[in-house]
């Protein structure tokens, strides 16, 4: 078992990455929160697969629970199941000393989490993320959401959780194209931070053993990250690379292409300009591409500069009328630019262009 401490300013938790620990929720989550109430919230697909793992564990450290279990996928991440849900939470009897443990991938980790955070304005939350993207992204970092008509994650808040278990045998089930849309964040995080990290997440072949590895070094990087800045001012927002270009791909395709590959499209978008300016190399962009293709992600997209910076134009992050780029100067250094809208048009348009015959484009 690999373990990180996250300390940030409101909480201090362990994440634990390893083999069977859903069989040992019970009993590592019993010295934090104590035995009271456990709600395990999780979605139909995840909850016949693990469900009982974890009851089995709460039983046998003592917890009294319940399971809500909420139709799979992000049309479930919304006000409609949230509210049965915080219901569910108040018919159960809990109170500030109970805990939510979220079962699932990050759509149950977002919904979990907000819901721990609302609920008497705030109860224990222990993540236990069952997808890549999940553990390596999502349930790390406290930011809790769901999603509104007019924008995906636009209400949530910051809620750290009191403990994530990553148990790595939960990869055995995951679809093929869900354990790729995780690596696509593993490789930016490679991308910002770790040229070691970036190399490994493109190793041809790749068993639990190694992503395991993978998944404790993004968690120790993006615990270094959120320690510094929370609440995303600045710092933080290197997570973010591959992010502006790779939300408005995801938009455009009114969200049924997965993040991770949106975001991999975006990478290569934003990598593809930057070596038109000369602000990096052209083999970081041909690295950052052959890395997408060994993980069967795309690099191009078939959307248009128009369509895809109209969908920037309605993103949450946009600050007035300037964003704030990350750009990659060499694999595992990025650096924040905030630039006028006009100039992000021009990085798009740059990108679009140089990627245009990369491979099998999306959409
Ligand atoms: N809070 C954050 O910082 C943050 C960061 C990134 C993404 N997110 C959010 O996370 C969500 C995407 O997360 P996701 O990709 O995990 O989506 P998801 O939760 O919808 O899971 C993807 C699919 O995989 C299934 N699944 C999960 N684990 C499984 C397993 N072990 N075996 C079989 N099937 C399994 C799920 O049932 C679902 O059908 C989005 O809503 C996104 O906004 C949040």
């Amino acid at each position: 078992m690999n373990s990180v401490t996250v300390s940030t300013p409101s909480k201090k938790y362990y994440v634990h990455t390893g083999a069977e620990l859903l069989s040992a929720a019970g009993e590592i989550a019993a010295p934090l929160r104590g035995t009271g109430k456990a709600l395990i919230v999780s979605d139909s697909n995840v909850a016949p697969l693990y469900a009982e793992r974890v009851q089995k564990s709460l039983d046998h450290a003592g917890f009294t629970h319940q399971l809500h279990v909420i139709p799979a996928g992000e049309q479930s991440k919304n006000i409609h199941s949230l509210f049965p849900l915080l219901n569910a939470m108040a018919s159960f009897g809990m109170t500030r000393a109970d805990t939510v443990f979220a079962l699932g991938g990050g759509v149950i980790g977002d919904m979990g989490g907000l819901a721990a955070s609302l609920y008497m304005r705030g109860i224990g939350l222990v993540q236990l993320p069952t997808s890549l993207l999940a553990a390596v992204d999502s349930s790390v970092g406290g930011k809790t959401a769901i999603d509104l008509d007019a924008g995906k994650n636009l209400v949530g808040t910051f809620y750290q959780p009191d403990l994530v278990l990553y148990d790595t045998d939960t990869i055995a089930t995951l679809p093929g194209e869900q354990l790729a849309n995780g690596f696509g964040e593993i490789v930016k995080t490679g991308m910002i931070r770790d040229e070691r990290l970036f190399k490994a997440s493109a190793a041809e072949k790749i068993d639990a053993a190694a992503i395991a590895n993978l998944v404790h070094r993004c968690v120790e990087i993006k615990r270094d990250v959120v320690r510094s800045d929370e609440k995303e001012t600045g710092l933080r927002m290197i997570l973010n690379f591959g992010h502006t270009f790779g939300h408005a791909v995801e938009k455009c395709s009114n969200f049924s292409i997965p993040h991770g590959f949106c975001v991999a499209v975006g990478m290569a978008l934003i990598t593809a300009a930057c070596v038109k300016r000369r602000i990096c190399e052209p083999e970081v962009y041909s690295r950052l591409v052959a890395a997408l293709r060994v993980r069967g992600l795309p690099a191009a997209t078939r959307y248009s500069a128009d369509d895809l910076f109209a969908s920037m134009m309605a993103d949450k992050k946009r600050a007035s009328n300037t964003v704030t780029l990350v750009l990659p100067r060499e694999i595992g250094v990025v650096e924040r630019r905030k630039v006028m809208l006009d100039e992000a048009r021009e990085f798009l348009e740059e990108g679009l262009e140089l990627t245009k015959n990369a491979q099998e484009a999306v959409a």
